[in-house]
């Protein structure tokens, strides 16, 4: 479903990524886990059109992206929920999932039943649902967490990235944010997923990437990354 092959991005005179090739294959959970600094975000980044690559390919479903305006990438099918909290915050949560499904409404992502996706979001997040009136800025940091990714989920997508989605949350809301995961999976949804709990990511993958200093380390099967002894002891706490 998505594929990148050779990829070379950066900021400016610096690169980042020196030739990385992962594989998303559809209804799968792919897990990319590295040290702070190994370049997750500038890949996902570079995929979701907000840094253009300076060389390699990335296609998703077969179409070339690399490059392309993220505007024109999102309407292929793709989501990205970004690091760090992106919601707009003087909009209520309900208008922000309401934006998440804007392709659709402007006909460039198939239609189907927004209020019925809608109304799936708030099952899925019973936080958002209590505060659908609330604005979003007026929203906690977790719960604007939640919401960057429930807005993702509305795009209805081909293919979705989770930049560290448990990021500053509590303990009981990171177990929650990977019960959804569990269960988007589940539902067949193909993910690209990048966590700083690398085991737990692990657990919710089908295979996993370890990124070091802008190159692919290893990867594998994600039951077998977890049982790895390198990666073990460099990403799993040696447990
Ligand atoms: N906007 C930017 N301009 C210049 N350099 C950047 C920019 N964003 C990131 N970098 C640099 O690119 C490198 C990779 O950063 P990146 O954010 O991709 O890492 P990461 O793997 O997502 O790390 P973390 O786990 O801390 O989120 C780092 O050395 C970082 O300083
Ligand atoms: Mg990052």
């Amino acid at each position: 479903m998505l594929t990148i092959s050779n990829l070379h991005a950066g900021y400016g005179k610096v690169e980042v990524l020196h030739g990385i090739s992962l594989e998303v294959p559809k209804g799968k959970v792919v897990t990319l886990i590295g040290s702070n600094g190994a370049g997750k975000t500038t890949t996902m980044r570079a995929i979701s059109g907000m840094i253009a690559p300076s060389s390699g390919s990335i296609t998703l479903a077969g179409k070339d992206i690399a490059g392309k305006e993220s505007y024109n990438i999102a309407k292929l099918g793709l989501a990205h929920s970004p690091e760090g909290r992106r919601v707009f915050a003087t909009m209520t949560v309900n208008d922000n999932l309401l934006l998440g499904a804007f392709p659709r409404f402007t006909g460039s992502r198939p239609k189907g039943d927004i209020q019925a996706d809608l109304e799936r979001a708030m099952e899925y997040f019973p936080r958002l649902k209590e505060r659908r009136t609330q604005l979003a800025g007026t929203l906690s940091g977790g719960e604007q967490q939640m919401l960057a990714m429930a807005r993702a989920m509305m795009m209805n997508p081909e293919v979705v990235l989770l930049d560290e989605p448990s990021m500053g949350l509590a303990p009981i809301l990171v177990e929650e944010v990977f019960r959804i995961i569990a269960r988007l999976r589940q539902e067949g949804v193909t993910m690209l997923l990048v966590e700083q709990f690398a085991a737990a990511a692990l657990n919710v993958a089908d295979y996993g990437y370890v990124l070091e200093n802008g190159r692919i380390a290893v990867h594998g099967p994600a039951e077998k990354l977890r049982s790895d002894p390198a990666v073990k002891a460099a990403y799993l706490g040696g447990h």
